[in-house]
This record gives structure tokens, sequence and C-alpha cells, in this order.
């Protein structure tokens, strides 16, 4: 993975989307602000429509002068995208065809999903504390394959009617994601669990073999080989146990929603989206535009807040600005600071003043006066291998 160094503002394309996402996100770029001011690093934030609110402004869900926009950009924070009423719409129409489309354009074939048992919300999901006690792993998910983007189709009528979707692999693909996952858990605890359906699924023979062949030149790290369902069944068991867990682009999805279950709240989870090869990343709640509760303002904001935390660790190698973003949750969170979901009270507004009133009393060699290179501007893009941690 290259590294580059460039001296200019920070530029990140914010793109709301539809439901809640306009409500986290808010909540994000206020924690984004906050965090690049006490270090004086400049910010350029463009906000664009995407998805359905791309459909109702500018007739697409994702216009091409916007993805022109995210291209250029340093970043991009997403919200969400979709909702019932744009449900009749097929194919490229849809809206999340945007962010299909984003994470393709963008090359975007490395998604992280870091899952954490918040000290503070120990016994608030539906597992028990003595089983989610000290976990913290991270799933990485493939991003650019499988049976999103495979050959799709629809045909006949009546009883006659059928569908299909194609889940294809090639060697590369997969020793793309998993080469990045062995590297990951290099830095982390040197665990890698690989998931795949190996004993039913030809591309899921194929993961098993190439990720086997891949094992013999990572010695340090121990891999393990996991069925889906019988590892989603465990995930619940023996999260603690788990660093790092590897997975095609529909199982990662699946199992990174399951473990929320581990955290307490889909709107707690973070995800950040990287090329590996460089260019601008994207960073995104992993819920979506949660119809049921839109428009009430009481979403929560934690995922958007900590997919913030993953910018600044992944895009500006800041990891000290995203372990002040994740302290801050944490006290707002020890505080008592509970959006509904969570059982509590608290509006999107009340949980984001929270966290950024925790930022401001952090101690001071947490908020940094220094910028953390010459200059006014900061090295931008991902990490190389060696230094991938989440
Ligand atoms: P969802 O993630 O929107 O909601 C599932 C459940 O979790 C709902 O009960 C919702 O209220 C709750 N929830 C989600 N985020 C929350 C938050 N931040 N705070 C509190 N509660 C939260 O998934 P669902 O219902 O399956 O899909 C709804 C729409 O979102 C669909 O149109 C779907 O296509 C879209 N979607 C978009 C995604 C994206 O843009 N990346 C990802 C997943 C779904
Ligand atoms: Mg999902």
């Amino acid at each position: 993975m290259s590294t580059q160094s460039q001296s200019h503002a920070i530029r990140v394309v914010v793109l709301p989307g539809d439901g809640i996402g306009p409500e986290v996100i808010a909540s994000a770029v206020s924690v984004l602000e906050r965090a690049a001011s006490t270090r004086h690093l400049p910010l350029e934030l463009t906000e664009r429509p995407i998805a359905g609110a791309a459909i109702e402004a500018e007739g697409r869900p994702l216009p091409e002068a916007t993805l022109q926009l995210c291209r250029e950009a340093d970043a991009v924070l997403f919200g969400a995208a979709g909702a019932p009423r744009w449900d009749h719409l097929r194919g490229d129409a849809r809206p999340g065809a945007a962010i299909h489309g984003l994470r393709q354009r963008l090359g975007l074939s490395i998604n992280l999903r870091p899952v954490r048992a918040f000290p503070a919300l120990s016994g608030c999901g539906p597992l028990r504390p003595e089983v989610t006690r000290g976990t913290d792993f991270i799933v990485v998910r493939e991003l650019s394959a499988g049976a999103y983007y495979g050959a799709h189709g629809r045909s006949g009528e009546g009883d006659s009617e059928r569908a299909h979707d194609t889940i294809t692999y090639s060697r590369q693909q997969i020793a793309r994601v998993v080469g990045f996952a062995f590297e990951l858990a290099r830095g982390r605890s040197r665990h890698l669990t690989s998931v795949d359906k190996a004993n039913a699924l030809w591309s899921g023979r194929l993961w098993r073999d190439v990720t086997s062949e891949l094992a013999a030149d990572n010695p340090d790290v121990a891999l393990d080989h996991q069925l889906i369902d019988s590892f989603a069944l465990r995930m619940l068991q023996q999260p603690s146990g788990l660093d790092v867990v590897v997975a095609e682009n529909l199982f990662g999805d699946i199992l990174s929603d399951e473990a929320a279950a581990i955290s307490g709240s889909l709107g707690l989870m973070a995800s950040a989206s990287l090329n590996p090869d460089g260019g601008p990343a994207l960073y995104e709640p992993i819920h979506g535009t949660a119809p049921d509760i839109a428009g009430r303002g009481i979403a929560n904001p934690v995922g958007s807040i900590l997919s913030v935390a993953l910018f600044f660790e992944h895009s500006l190698r800041l990891p000290e600005v995203a372990a002040e973003i994740r302290t801050a949750v944490d006290a707002a969170l020890d505080a008592g600071a509970r959006t509904p979901d969570l059982g509590g009270t608290s509006s999107t507004g009340e949980m984001t003043a929270a966290v950024l009133d925790a930022m401001s009393q952090a101690p001071p060699a947490w908020r940094g006066e220094a910028s953390p290179s010459e200059g006014s501007g900061v090295p931008v893009g991902p990490l190389p291998d060696g230094e991938a941690r989440a």
C-alpha cells in the first residue's frame, strides 16, 4: 500500500443521505470539527445529497459531479441510503445503488467494522456481561465482489418467475482482502479467523484454498477456518476470544450486523471502507436509514461518531485523535447518556453534546496543541499495511 504526503486543507465530502442519515451525520460533523479545530487542522467540508435525497434533488442516486468530488477528496463521510418510498425503483435507480456505486468507483475493497463491548453498556444488550466482557475484535468484510456485484437477473412470470444473484470471487480479490486481514492481525493479537462456506459453495472452497496458501507466508499469525453457519453462533457464545475476522461481502455484512448484539445496538457500530492502493476512504455507520425512528431526533449517533474516529486513524494517521474520540464516547456512556435504543431517553443532540463535553474535558495532553506534521497540512492516505490498526 502506498503512502502519500500532501499539504492542503483536509477535504471531506459529507453525504448524509436518507432517513436518520442526516441526523447522525450532523453529530459526526460536529465531532469532526471539534477534533480538527482543537488540533488546528484545516478542514474543508462539502455537503451533497446522495441516494434518495439525490433522486429528489438531481434525479439520480449518485450524481456524476458528486462522485467526482469524492474522487478528489481525502475522505467521504456517508450516512445511509434508502426508504420505503423509493422501494419500487430497480437497478441503478435505487437509493442503495449510490453506496454500492461509490464503493465500486472508489475501489473500496476493504471494509473494517470494529466490534467492542463498551464497559458502560455491560448487560445492556441481549448477551450476558460475562460473555461479552473484554470483547474487542474487528470484522474485515470484502467489499468489492460477491453476490452484490455478480450477475443478477429476474425473469419469467407468475409461478415460473425466477431471480438469481451470482457469487463470483477471483483469487486476486480473495488474496487482497485476506492479505490485509493478516497484516491487521499482525498489529493486534496475531489471530485471524477466516469465515467461509467451503463445504457447500465453490467460491467458499477457493476462499479457503487462497487463505490457507497465504497462511504459509504469515506463520506468525494463527489462522482459524470457520464455517459461516456455526461461526454465527460461536461469535455470540465466545466473542471475547476473537481478534480479526475476515469474510466475503455478504457474510461480512450479516456477521457485523449480528455482532451489534455484543455491543448493545446497531446504532453503535462504525465502519471504514478503504482502497488498499490508496485514494479517498469512506466512513459510515453500519446501520441503515431506520425509517421506524427517522425524523424523531432519537437516533444513536455513536456509530457515526466512531466512524469519525476511524477517519482520524486510517486517513489522517492520527490514532491519538481516534483514541480521544473513543474515550469521549466511553465517558459520555459512563455519565449515563443513552439514546432509546440503549434503554435511555437522551436525544441524538443530547448524546452528541455529552460526547463533545467529554472531549472538552479531556486532559490537555490529549488535546495536542501542535499539528502532527510540519506546515498546515497533514499526511493523507490509508495506513501502510504494517501500520493498519483499528
Ligand atoms: P436499519 O439498520 O435501518 O434498522 C434496523 C433497526 O435498527 C431498526 O429498528 C432501527 O430503528 C434500528 N437502528 C438502526 N440504526 C439506529 C441508530 N443509529 N439508532 C437507533 N436505532 C437504530 O436496517 P433496516 O431496517 O433493515 O433497513 C432500513 C433501510 O435502510 C432500508 O431501506 C435499507 O435498504 C437501508 N439500509 C441502508 C444501508 C446503507 O445505506 N449502508 C445499510 C442497511 C440498510
Ligand atoms: Mg448491513
